[in-house]
């Protein structure tokens, strides 16, 4: 949430900070600002509303120099107009601030600086960290010795950078809670919340941890840690090319995605599989079989798509496994008391690594003292560093904000551990091997899945008159009718539930009218028989139907309006086939409904607060 880009070097920081804030969009799009460092002044520009209203403002009134910082936000503390808009300035343009987090003792703050006569011109938290960095200025002498006194008056999280009037080739970050890298660039230097905003300019990275500060000049960086001074930088590299963000034919990020899944089926599976032994194995578990075999419940910890995810993988590990597996919100996982013993495996889930309460789920998991793994994408994320051990999902940086590939990546990657626990116990070698071919076929499956979007569209331009949709599906598939769900609401404003089929009847059938569709989640499978029965009821109430279902399913076509049609394939890969019409029917209900598809409204990628 919020996105940062800094920049000390010998380009015009303008027009660079400004590309930086395009790829940084998807984190935040209530308003983009920008400081530079130009003859002994401060110059800011900064505007309500997406990227382009501050790139107009620049091509009136462009803001000069060779230093500077910059942000896009996601309105926390005030509403998203300009004056709220990042950075904000302290000390009569002495210094300027941008800040992702949340300070929580922002008001009794502000009240001690009202009260030395400092006026304010904002609603944010922000601004009161660049009022403390100004006042403290005159007797620190510089900036990062000013930044290092007002960091422990700060309670809460933040992820900053800073540059001030009397330092013209210098930009100060910390960190706490808050991604920050430093990108790391030949006699120029860079800062940014996420490595998507500089990965044109560089690869090599240096992640700060949280209490660490760090100071750019264009020669080179100086990291610090708050509390216990200087530390020798890690270099890490971006493991991904720059032209992965790019759109390329595609009008919309999410759709992208969409069709990247084969892809990401693929590389979630690279290097994993051993059909001699009818397995799956990970490098980075840190467990050996012994520890796996004594292991009798699992936990998993996650939010929202991810969450969906992870119940799946409860229905595939059960499955296979025979293993009990219990899926929690981590929002509430971290909070609760969930009884956890030492043959109990925690996992959290996160695509972005950055998650505010997962990251919660995490920490509170290790502070009980239970070793506690994550299935994460982003490398060199908080959670990815924090967690005891993990499985990377390889699928590349996700920028739509409506989560696709990365939930495909975290369906494959738990399919395989379901199978790794399996064959550590009742899982026969012939049954594994099924498995394991089943998930080999994934990519090209669903390459014929997404040949069939024009059944799609079909069913988007019925779909999206309607004020409400119900999605349904059993067993494997209720966790994919959930996630149908949520990605029609999320993008398309249309009101979607997700039920388990069966338990339409205790409830939600008294939603059922000639207006409100319901979408079946209803490849061939061991329960179909019983869906049929269920379309059927819909049916006679007048709903209309669209159902995800087998080729050549006659039973099917026949009482469906719309069948959205997937390859015959095992029930343990029917999820990663079974959730990619979905994903692209949101799409295009959205895209029909004139939705901003890229940047649903009070969404922001990557939830990095509570
Ligand atoms: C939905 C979506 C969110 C995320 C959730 C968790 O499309 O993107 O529900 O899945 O915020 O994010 P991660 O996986 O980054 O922890």
């Amino acid at each position: 949430m919020c996105g940062i880009i800094g920049y000390v070097g010998p380009r015009d920081a303008g027009p660079l900070l400004l590309a930086g804030l395009r790829r940084l969009e998807y984190r935040g799009y209530d308003s983009a600002g920008i400081a530079t460092l130009n003859d002994g002044r401060l110059v800011l520009r900064k505007r309500a509303g997406r990227v382009r209203e501050l790139e107009s403002l620049l091509a009136d009134d462009p803001a000069p120099g060779r230093c500077g910082i910059s942000h896009t936000r996601w309105a926390t503390h005030g509403p998203a107009d300009d004056a709220n808009a990042h950075p904000h300035l302290g000390g009569d343009g002495a210094v300027a601030v941008v800040h992702n987090g949340v300070i929580e003792n922002h008001a009794a703050l502000r009240r001690e600086l009202e009260s030395q006569g400092i006026r304010f011109s904002s609603q944010t938290d922000t601004e009161v960290i660049a009022h403390l960095i100004a006042a403290e200025l005159p007797s620190a002498g510089d900036l990062l010795e000013a930044i290092l006194r007002v960091l422990p008056r700060l309670e809460g999280t933040y992820g900053l950078a800073a540059v001030c009037r009397e330092a013209p080739e210098q930009v100060v970050g910390a960190r706490l809670g808050s991604p920050m890298v430093v990108g790391i660039g030949d006699e120029e230097h860079f800062l940014a919340s996420d490595p998507a905003a500089i990965a044109a300019h560089t690869s090599r990275v240096s992640y700060l941890q949280d209490g660490e500060i760090v100071r750019l000049f264009p020669s080179g960086f100086e990291i610090r840690h708050r509390d216990r001074g200087p530390i020798t930088p890690r270099i890490d590299r971006i493991d991904w090319r720059p032209d992965a963000i790019e759109l390329g034919r595609f009008a919309h990020y999410m759709r992208k995605e969409i069709h990247e899944q084969p892809d990401t089926v693929r590389d979630a599976c690279r290097g994993r599989l051993r059909p001699a032994e009818a397995t799956a194995q990970f490098g980075g578990l840190n467990l050996p079989p012994s520890r796996l075999r004594r292991i009798r419940r699992i936990v998993f910890a996650a939010c929202g798509t991810s969450w969906h995810a992870a119940l799946v993988g409860e229905y595939l590990i059960e499955r296979l496994a025979n293993l009990p597996v219990e899926v929690e919100y981590a929002s509430e996982f971290r909070y609760r008391n969930a009884p956890l013993d030492d043959r109990t495996l925690v996992f959290v889930l996160s695509q972005s690594g950055e998650t505010a309460d997962t990251l919660g789920a995490l920490r509170e998991a290790r502070r009980r003292g239970f070793p506690t793994l994550a299935i994460c994408n982003v490398v060199g994320s908080t959670i990815a560093r924090e967690a005891d051990g993990g499985i990377y999902l390889h699928a590349g940086p996700e920028v739509g904000v409506a989560s696709t590939k990365a939930f495909s990546a975290q369906v494959t990657v738990l399919t395989l551990l379901a199978l790794h626990l399996g064959r550590l116990r009742q899982l026969s070698f012939p049954a594994g091997l099924d498995v394991l071919r089943a998930i080999e076929s994934v990519p090209e499956l669903l390459s014929r899945v997404l040949d069939r979007e024009p059944e799609v569209i079909a069913a988007a331009e019925r779909m999206a008159e309607a004020r409400s949709a119900l999605f349904l599906g059993r067993d494997l598939h209720y966790p994919v009718a959930l996630e149908g769900a949520l990605k029609l609401k999320e993008i398309s404003y249309l009101h979607a539930e997700g039920y388990p089929t069966a338990e339409m009847k205790h409830g939600p059938i008294a939603l059922i009218d000639p207006e409100t569709p319901s979408v079946f989640v209803a490849p061939r499978g061991s329960l179909h028989a019983k869906t049929l029965g269920n379309i059927e009821e819909v049916r006679a109430r007048r709903g209309p139907i669209v159902a995800v279902g087998t080729e050549g399913d006659d039973e099917l076509a026949r009482l469906a309006d719309h069948v959205l049609t997937i390859p015959d394939a095992p029930e343990v890969i029917q999820p990663l086939l079974a959730v990619v019409p979905l994903q692209l029917l949101a799409y295009h209900v959205a895209r029909l409904r004139g939705c901003d598809i890229d940047k649903p409204r009070n969404l922001a990628k990557s939830v990095t607060v509570e």
